[in-house]
């Protein structure tokens, strides 16, 4: 089992027409095609042929026709050359789902779970796509851990100032890691703040889950009074799928749920779409600027002196390892990494 062998989000459902696409996967290149009875495919992009890009060929009688010297492949991918009628070939072909608005492709005859979403209530808001030149762990770290919202963040995250009292606990399993935060709030406007329904002194609260077959993380964002435990009217579930481009560079995929106790559970939200769409998606370039910037983005932990919010980056490690990678884990998180990680009060 290698990085390719799990489900992986492509690119959305209607980003997928009468032509076809060509994405990159673990350093794996890929063509989709749609037919015209809607079936999707997915192929080696290359031909077997002469090596074109079969991502590059158009989609003719259901089936994927390289540009080079016109032979055709089904979804299947079964090819026929128009030029020697009798020779056949056979193009890698992969299999295709489509889910949560996306295309997933997974290569045939691997078991590998699909990923399912607790999203019973939600109202979906939007499918966001992103690329980070960094590599997959280096890329989650970021997504994991908050210490960087108050300074890299626009409104999502916590107060610098009062950074020292917000709370992280950390909860690993055999397959995931649950990080849990709770702390003042960063300040923003009171538009905002109205339309989401956030009181003076409440708490942010940051409750994530990571998985590692495919690797991506679901976050639950929401405040709330700390005195009398009551919640902001909308709170949002958000699932970002961390895939590998290749060694050095990661797609990020993230699909936008929210759900809202006024005016019913998607009526203020349907109005509100856009603003929720266009801050989401803003704060997500934010990652990506920092990511982008690194001056050393090689995914080792060696050598960091780690604070007490990074304890997940060894967590995630070595589960990307283990269960996304499929290998001995080559990172040991250093000791003082553990210091100061459990829930202050
Ligand atoms: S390279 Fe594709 S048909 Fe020749
Ligand atoms: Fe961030």
């Amino acid at each position: 089992m290698a990085m390719i062998d799990h489900w992986h989000p492509t690119i959305p459902s209607r980003a997928l027409r009468c032509k076809p696409v060509g994405v990159r996967i673990a350093g794996r290149a890929i063509a989709l095609f749609r037919t015209s009875t809607g079936e999707t495919g997915a192929l080696d992009d290359v031909c077997p042929h002469r090596r074109m890009r079969l991502s590059l060929g158009t989609v003719l009688n259901d089936r994927l026709q390289c540009r080079y010297h016109g032979w055709t492949f089904d979804t299947c991918g079964q090819g026929e050359s128009p030029g020697t009628p009798k020779l056949h070939t056979c193009a890698e072909s992969y299999d295709v789902r489509e889910q949560y608005g996306l295309i997933w492709v997974k290569p045939r005859g691997v078991a590998a779970p699909f990923p399912q979403l607790d999203i019973a209530g939600y109202f979906p808001i939007c499918v966001l796509q992103h690329q980070a030149q960094a590599p997959l762990e280096t890329t989650l770290d970021n997504f994991c851990e908050i210490e960087h919202t108050p300074t890299t963040h626009a409104v999502f995250g916590y107060d610098l100032q009062r950074m020292h009292e917000v709370r992280v606990c950390f909860e690993p399993t055999e397959t995931t890691v649950r990080v849990i935060n709770v702390g003042p709030p960063k300040r923003f406007g009171w538009i905002l703040r109205t339309l989401v329904g956030i009181g003076k002194d409440w708490t942010f609260n940051d409750d994530w889950t990571t998985y590692f077959s495919p690797v991506y993380s679901v976050y639950d964002h929401w405040w709330s009074d700390p005195k009398t435990g009551r919640e902001s009217k909308v709170r949002w579930r958000i699932a970002v799928f961390f895939t590998p481009i290749d060694e050095h560079s990661t797609a990020l995929t993230t699909l936008v749920y929210a759900k809202s106790t006024w005016p019913g559970p998607a009526g203020g939200l349907r109005l509100f779409r856009w603003l929720l769409r266009r801050n989401i998606d803003h704060e997500i370039d934010l990652d990506v600027g920092i990511l982008n910037n690194l001056a050393d983005p090689r995914p080792t932990i060696e050598g960091m002196k780690l604070s007490r919010f990074d304890r997940v980056l060894g967590l995630n490690r070595e589960r990307i390892d283990r269960l996304y990678r499929q290998r001995e884990s080559t990172s040991a998180l250093p000791p003082d990494a553990t210091k100061d990680c459990v829930p202050r009060t």
